[in-house]
């Protein structure tokens, strides 16, 4: 990683953790140990993805700081719900998330159903607080956010994996739950970014969508990769965890070495998606590049 990429990703890193701190209720006011799940488990961890890929597709379209925070956390709360709620006994029932105990863990089971339900709620209102976007703008980044989020995206997603249990499925079956389950959310902290700023042309627009379905792919398989290959320390989170609980992933049914070159294929995709818009893509290509190389 060259040294002017990782400057960036500390400081969209560090801007974020503050404006999650400043967007989330403070943890002495009532009912304070909802508020002190809901900051245990945003704050102080995970890779924040979701955001540098927001504000490196804002910088395409000039995006300022207060729209582009927002649509940053409003993302990453959306995502650090999932995670709470993915977590639980009643569906991946993991104990370990980003290094430390998960919400129903540390807390209980009641705690993690609510703060995934809060943070959600939380993430729609920090983003409707964007007083710098036009409003019907705005209105449709609200949308493209509760699509992404709901049964056509992420809980969607979420829904096919639990069905899937010990289930062969196609890769299109396989691809189609990938792209549901993770790829709705980091196709939509893309498309927020960019809709932060001014307006793209439609080609703009087509290319970002091109780059988004490509990395949003590939971010899922290469979870799927980590979890078969790494360890829960390297990971922060259970490794071998799909395996042991008989989920259909990329690795099961495609096998690691097609899965890594799957990856790398995607990776060059999302290259190639991104060559209309030349040097100013760098970040969103560096992104891509760390998506498919990152390690945990
Ligand atoms: C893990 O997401 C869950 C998936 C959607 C695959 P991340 O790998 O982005 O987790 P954090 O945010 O860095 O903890
Ligand atoms: C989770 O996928 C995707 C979400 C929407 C949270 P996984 O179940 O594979 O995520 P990890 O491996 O537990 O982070
Ligand atoms: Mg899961
Ligand atoms: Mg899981
Ligand atoms: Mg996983």
């Amino acid at each position: 990683m060259n040294a002017a990429f990782a400057d960036w990703m500390k400081a969209v890193q560090a801007g974020t953790e503050e404006a999650l701190a400043r967007f989330l209720p403070p943890a002495a006011q009532a009912p304070t140990k909802l508020h002190e799940a809901m900051r245990y488990t945003t704050l102080g961890g995970g890779k924040r993805v979701r955001p540098l890929l927001a504000h490196a597709s804002g910088e395409l379209s000039g995006a300022g700081s207060d729209a582009l925070a927002r649509a940053a956390c409003a993302v990453e709360m959306i995502h650090a719900y999932s995670l709470v709620h993915d977590d639980m006994p009643c569906m991946d029932d993991d104990d370990l998330r980003r290094g430390k105990p998960t919400v129903h863990v540390a807390y209980d089971e009641a705690t993690a159903l609510l703060v995934g339900d809060a943070l959600q709620a939380q993430a729609f209102g920090v983003l409707a607080g964007s007083t710098d976007v036009p409003p019907a703008r705005l209105v449709s980044m609200l949308r493209l956010l509760a699509e992404a989020a709901g049964s056509a995206g992420m809980c969607g997603g979420q829904a096919i994996d639990l069905d899937s249990v010990g289930i062969a499925l196609s890769l299109e079956q396989l691809e189609r739950m990938h792209q549901l389950k993770t790829g709705a959310m980091l196709r939509v902290s893309v498309l927020l970014g960019a809709l932060a700023g001014s307006d793209l042309a439609p080609p703009q627009v087509e290319a970002l969508d091109a780059y988004s379905r490509a990395i949003g792919l590939a971010f899922q398989v290469v979870d799927d990769v980590l979890d078969a290959t790494e360890d829960s320390a390297t990971l922060g989170k259970t490794a071998g965890k799909d395996a042991a609980a008989n989920k259909p992933t990329y690795v099961s049914i495609l096998g690691l070495e097609p899965s890594k070159a799957l990856a790398e294929r995607l990776r060059l995709q999302a290259h190639e998606a991104l060559a209309p818009f030349g040097e100013q893509a760098l970040r969103l290509r560096e992104l891509a590049d760390l998506i498919v190389q990152r390690k945990a």
